[in-house]
């Protein structure tokens, strides 16, 4: 059995958590919204059509800020065909995912389905086929008060009070050859620019996110940021970053260090800010927001074939799977100065942790793995010192076997610590010592584990991997000690006299 020490100094702090760091993403692809999060025909669906159970589950994760409504959907997207009376919303053909789109759902709905989950919504403009005049005209559609042309449209849709929304993204992954209306960065920068000083004179107060690279494989990463920061950089308060992680290889091992990668990516980005900041001489700050991130590999189609809601990209996720999304969350607290907003790409059916069919719903294991870190990662987020054995891995050579965050709210005089044991055989024995000199008591604690790093939760089957509450260690003269298992999350909750 290996032996780790985790250091924690509630006074070691790296920076205040952004609550906007537990967001989500709803896109009209597969059966996110349609059979997702609206199905009015289910016997689950409230009187607006939301599924209740769907719901219930989301407001548990306790999610923060939703963004709507895509992704590559929204570069062919027109946000009039989903505002109005339903049956005269037109049925379009949905280029990006090559289905039917019915319009039942658009921003006025998802304004309802945010407030239904407690979350703030986060909007994004066209800015393949669509203008800066219509990226302009949706702020006033849901922002202005009554007494205009567009916002009367709002009102006469029935919603007389403005929506009111703060975070609005320019663009999805224009960088992408795939994407409707791909510019190079210094045309999308430049159309980003104008777009969003429209924008702004619309209502002052609205925060605009610039796309960013879709990944760290792009050629064009990261020039394509420095790039479109220069020109944008005084209109923008957010730098956006996508990344999907995988397994392809059959690599668990790598796959299981993947925090490192995710490290990397921030690091890069963080320095290219830095560097345009410093470039522009400007006082203005820009922060990251990791508006798509996820495991997505397992091969579902991604094409429609010309129907309405179809099964796209609909993962079975596994324990190896939970285990790099605890790790993502990790970074995030680690990474907390500078990202400030990340949402999961996408909240439910597709590429999701949250499966439905017309009577169910399967909880997979990442979706625990979220559920703990939003809930419990408050106040600021602690510079944890780790001691562990080393790894070896294929592509990030020796990594420590342990990878933890831990937070701590001074009002509350609460912390939380999340350990992830990477390791795929051995137990680590952990000493977490609190060098504060406080009085530190563990409340509870959580595991996630499992002997089978491709074990997953199935319809049969669906509580086989759940996080379990474990018996607490005690704390003595600082120091509680708990073994961690092989493959597996733990997750402890603490107060301090
Ligand atoms: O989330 C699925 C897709 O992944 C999004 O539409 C796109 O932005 C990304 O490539």
């Amino acid at each position: 059995m290996s032996k780790a020490q985790v250091f924690v100094d509630t006074n070691r702090t790296i920076a205040p958590i952004s609550p906007l760091l537990f967001g989500g993403f709803v896109e009209h692809m597969g059966r996110c919204v349609y059979e997702g999060i609206y199905d009015p025909k289910s016997p689950n669906a409230d009187a607006q059509g939301l599924r209740k159970d769907v719901l219930e589950a989301l407001r548990d994760q306790s999610y923060t800020v939703i963004r709507y409504p895509g992704g590559n959907m929204l570069s062919g997207y027109n946000w009039l065909d989903g505002v109005g009376p339903k049956e005269q919303r037109p049925r379009r053909r949905e280029l990006a995912w090559q289905s039917f789109e019915s319009n039942q759902f658009g921003t006025n709905e998802f304004m309802e389905f945010c407030a239904a989950v407690n979350a703030a919504p986060m909007l994004a403009v066209n800015m393949g086929t669509g203008g800066i005049q219509s990226a302009s005209d949706i702020v006033e559609y849901c922002n202005a008060p009554a007494g205009t042309y567009w916002s009367d449209l709002r009102v006469n849709h029935g919603f007389r009070t403005p929506h009111n929304v703060r975070y609005w993204c320019v663009g999805n992954e224009m960088d992408g050859p795939w994407q409707i209306g791909h510019l190079d960065a210094t045309a999308y920068g430049n159309k980003a620019l104008e777009a969003a000083k429209m924008m702004k004179l619309q209502d002052s107060t609205i925060k605009t996110i610039l796309v960013g690279s879709s990944s760290d494989r792009m050629p064009t990463y990261p020039e394509w940021d420095r790039t479109a920061l220069e020109i944008a950089w005084d209109h923008m308060d957010y730098l956006s970053m996508h990344y999907y992680a995988g397994n392809q290889e059959n690599d668990t091992a790598s796959f299981l260090a993947s925090a490192v990668l995710f490290e990397r990516f921030v690091d890069t980005l963080e320095g290219t800010l830095r560097y345009v900041k410093a470039r522009q001489r400007s006082k203005h700050n820009v922060y990251l927001s990791w508006d798509e991130w996820q495991v997505w590999y397992k091969g579902d189609p991604t094409q429609g074939n010309w129907t309405e809601a179809p099964h796209l990209a609909e993962e079975i996720y596994n324990l190896e799977d939970a285990l790099v999304v605890a790790q993502w969350l990790n970074v995030f607290l680690r990474k907390s100065h500078v990202l400030k907003i990340a949402c999961v790409a996408q909240i439910v059916n597709t590429i999701s942790w949250l499966q439905t069919r017309s009577t169910g719903l399967l909880k997979q294991p990442s979706y625990y793995a979220f559920k703990l870190v939003s809930n419990l990662a408050r106040g600021e987020a602690l510079d944890v010192l780790v001691k562990a054995p080393l790894l070896e891995t294929k592509q990030y050579d020796a990594v420590p076997a342990l990878d933890v965050s831990a937070s701590y709210d001074v009002e509350t005089q609460q912390g939380a610590i999340f350990l992830v044991n990477r390791s795929q055989t051995e137990s680590v024995t952990t000493d977490i010592l609190w060098q504060d000199g406080k009085t530190v008591q563990v409340d509870k604690a959580w595991q996630l584990a499992g002997s089978n790093p491709k074990e997953a939760n199935s319809w049969e089957s669906p509580n086989r991997l759940v996080a379990n509450a474990i018996s607490t260690p005690a704390v003595d003269n600082g120091r509680a000690t708990l073994v961690l298992p092989p493959l597996s999350f733990t997750v402890l909750t603490t107060h301090t006299a």
